[in-house]
């Protein structure tokens, strides 16, 4: 049967304060997400009956394992749904990146599969069955600049135009978000008051205030990042970045710049440290939407 293509957005987190610790252990949040327009690729086809995950990058697991297939699963045993799915991702988001991409991959098989099978249950009937898959996939269903509360799952999608030309740089990968979280923990929490919303999304904006709280523990955690943390913020600072800094628990970082030249200058001085980076751009709420389904694929 015929397979329909979908395109599954990587994110950023603007900026990342973590407030306190929730019961259940995890901890709780304050994020400005952002959607970038870097995409995997999701195709999926009907089939009589079981979940299959094929996929171009070997980091990527094909087993029950995967939050592509996780997220099938969950569909299928909610609406009582007797056929099949195969699954392909077609990665292009860096694994273990911190830029959410096995997150977005399961919420795009949620809303592809609502779509195909006319569950009819869109955003609101999604949301509860996101959650349950991990803290970083309900955000996807909105896509956008959008605050995340509580786990980084409780989702307000704001009215915020973002402009600026973005740089990703996809670090060396290896530190694991469960890691960074314990080693931030260890360190002994949050390093100040937490801010209030309006003034955390003013700093999370602006040069010289943006907060990751992550950053130290991730950085602790592996020297390699630490090293490319250094190289980054010495080509924003010398390009003329508007802000430069690490995305959710790591390992990417990303620059923000004013204009393509100041980015150009950029690239070329991380190429010439040997570091690899993508040029991309911010994604509307509309944009996110609008471009979800392939046609034709
Ligand atoms: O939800 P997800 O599986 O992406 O989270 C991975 C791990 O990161 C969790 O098991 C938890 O240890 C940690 N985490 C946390 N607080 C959050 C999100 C994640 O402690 N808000």
């Amino acid at each position: 049967m015929k397979a329909r293509g979908f395109r599954s957005f990587a994110k950023i987190n603007l900026g990342l304060e973590v407030t306190g610790r929730l019961p259940s252990g995890y901890h709780e949040l304050k994020t400005l997400f952002a959607t970038l327009s870097l995409h995997d690729i999701i195709e999926i086809a009907p089939t009589r009956s079981g979940i299959s995950v094929r996929s171009d990058h070997p980091g990527v697991p094909l087993d029950e394992t995967n939050l592509a297939h996780r997220a099938a699963a969950l569909l299928q045993r909610l609406s009582g749904r007797k056929g099949g799915v195969a699954i392909v991702i077609r990665k292009r988001i860096a694994v273990g990146g911190g830029l959410g991409g096995g997150s977005s991959n399961a919420a795009t098989v949620l809303r592809a599969l609502d779509r195909m099978w006319n569950l009819g249950l869109g955003l609101e009937g999604l949301i509860e069955p996101a959650k349950s898959l991990g803290a970083d996939v309900p955000y996807f269903l909105f896509g956008g600049p959008a605050l995340g509360l509580g786990r980084g799952d409780d989702i307000h999608p704001l009215d915020l135009r973002l402009d600026q030309k973005v740089l990703l740089v996809p670090g060396p990968g290896g530190v694991s978000t469960a890691s960074v979280f314990r080693r931030f923990a260890e360190r002994g929490g949050p390093p100040g008051a937490p801010s209030r919303i309006d003034s955390f999304l003013r700093k999370s904006l602006s040069p010289g205030t943006l907060r990751n709280d992550l950053e130290r523990a991730a950085l602790d955690e592996s020297p390699a990042l630490a090293e490319v943390a250094r190289r980054v913020r010495r080509a924003g600072r010398s390009a003329g970045a508007v802000l430069s800094a690490m995305s959710g628990s790591g390992s990417s970082f990303f620059l923000l710049f004013g204009d393509a030249a100041e980015r150009a200058g950029a690239i070329q001085e991380l190429r010439d440290a040997g570091i690899a980076s993508v040029r991309c751009s911010f994604l509307s709420r509309r944009a996110y939407q609008s471009r979800f389904e392939i046609a034709g694929c």
